[in-house]
């Protein structure tokens, strides 16, 4: 059997009559920059995340980086962002001028570890830039909490969980600001890059719709600094369609990781991931911890299991913050779980057979790799 990571093709087979209607009006329109479904997608995203404002962008780096210029971090300033998580998260800091400060994770949820930010707070912290990864959002109650009493903004990279409640509150409500990418293997993607960032605060959602389009305040009156960061239409009337189906797409992830989390519970050797009390995960990724890691995943796409690990080097290890001064053994919990985590099989299109087929190959891997 064949089980692939991920399976745009079954979703576009779900969705193909209202996608190819959806592209066929905008074709129609030839309202290809800054039309009609990106603002319509602005006030219905902003709706489903509980927010007041939305702004579209080209890519969820653009909104992180955007978020962080428009709030005017730059020199001198830092920025704690997690150790364990994709690289843009930490260059949008470092690309503002200004520094990330780096924060071991939880082991059991793979997010910020809220128990340690406090002692990376110094007198230059501006902002914190959680992340809810793989659709878990970090503990955001003990975060924004010790956020307001240091005066820091809350970014939350949102990336990865579109739909991912806490304590009921949708992931990207509950922060300064929240950023999503709409990359096209996220639980929301459209079909090249795209980004959003939503917001409560009308300063900087003003400022956000003015950088994204050249700071223009009208056609060629240019008051702020600005970039071209625009969605284009025709991804927005893509991104539509997706989200009238997000929710139950979101269910069917969480039903099936059920099902992966119940076989691999009766298996040694398997750790599998934990969703904490308050969170409603949406499993954009289900990741597992296994020992000989690089061994059992050779093994997984020799006998055609789909699979990838995010992500095998922590951000301080990475090459290009060599600078920064950290060394082995900084952050224990992210080393560690770098070594140790496999993303398997996860879409709304895998069957219970195949469910039962990677399981199984895990299991074998284990005794035979
Ligand atoms: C956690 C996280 N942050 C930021 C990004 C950047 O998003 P984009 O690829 O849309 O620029 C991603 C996308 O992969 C991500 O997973």
């Amino acid at each position: 059997m064949n089980v692939q990571f991920l399976d745009l093709n079954a979703q576009y087979a779900a969705i193909k009559p209202s996608i190819d209607r959806a592209l066929k009006s905008v074709i129609k329109r030839q309202d290809f920059i800054l039309g009609r479904d990106v603002s319509v997608l602005e006030e219905e995203f902003a709706a489903y995340c509980g927010s007041r404002y939305c702004v579209c962008l080209n890519s969820g780096t653009d909104g992180l980086f955007l978020c962080l210029k428009a709030l005017g971090i730059g020199p001198g300033d830092e920025v704690i962002v997690p150790a364990f998580t994709f690289i843009a998260t930490a260059f949008v800091v470092t690309c503002a001028g200004a520094r990330p400060v780096f924060v071991d994770i939880d082991p059991l949820t793979y997010n910020i570890d809220v128990s340690k930010v406090k002692a990376a707070i110094t007198g230059r912290t501006r902002a914190v830039l959680p992340v809810h990864l793989f659709g878990q959002c970090a503990d955001m109650e003990p975060l924004t909490r010790l956020a307001r009493e240091h005066g820091l903004a809350v970014i939350e990279d949102a990336c990865q969980a579109h739909g991912a409640l806490y304590s009921g509150k949708k992931a990207g409500s509950m922060g300064t600001a929240g950023v999503f990418s709409f990359y096209p293997t996220k639980n929301m993607g459209g079909w090249g890059d795209g980004g959003a960032v939503v917001t409560g605060n009308k300063r900087l959602f003003e400022r956000l719709r003015m950088m994204r389009d050249c700071g223009r305040r009208s056609k060629y009156e240019h008051v702020i600094l600005g970039y071209n960061s625009r969605l284009d239409t025709l991804q927005a009337a893509v991104l539509r369609i997706k989200l009238a189906h997000l929710d139950s797409w979101n269910r069917r992830r969480r039903k099936l990781a059920a099902l992966y989390t119940r076989i691999f519970s009766r298996m040694p050797g398997v750790t599998v991931p934990v969703q904490s009390p308050a969170n409603c995960h949406v499993y954009h990724i289900y990741a597992i911890q296994v020992d000989r890691r690089d061994a059992v995943v050779a093994y997984l796409k020799k006998h055609g299991v789909g699979c990838m690990v995010n992500y095998p080097i922590p951000l301080h290890r990475q090459p290009v913050y060599r600078n920064l001064g950290y060394t082995p053994g900084s952050f224990p919990q992210s080393e560690r779980i770098a070594r140790r985590i496999i993303s398997l099989p996860m879409h709304p299109f895998l069957t219970v057979r195949q469910i039962s087929y990677v399981a199984k190959t895990v299991n074998t891997a284990l005794k035979e790799a």
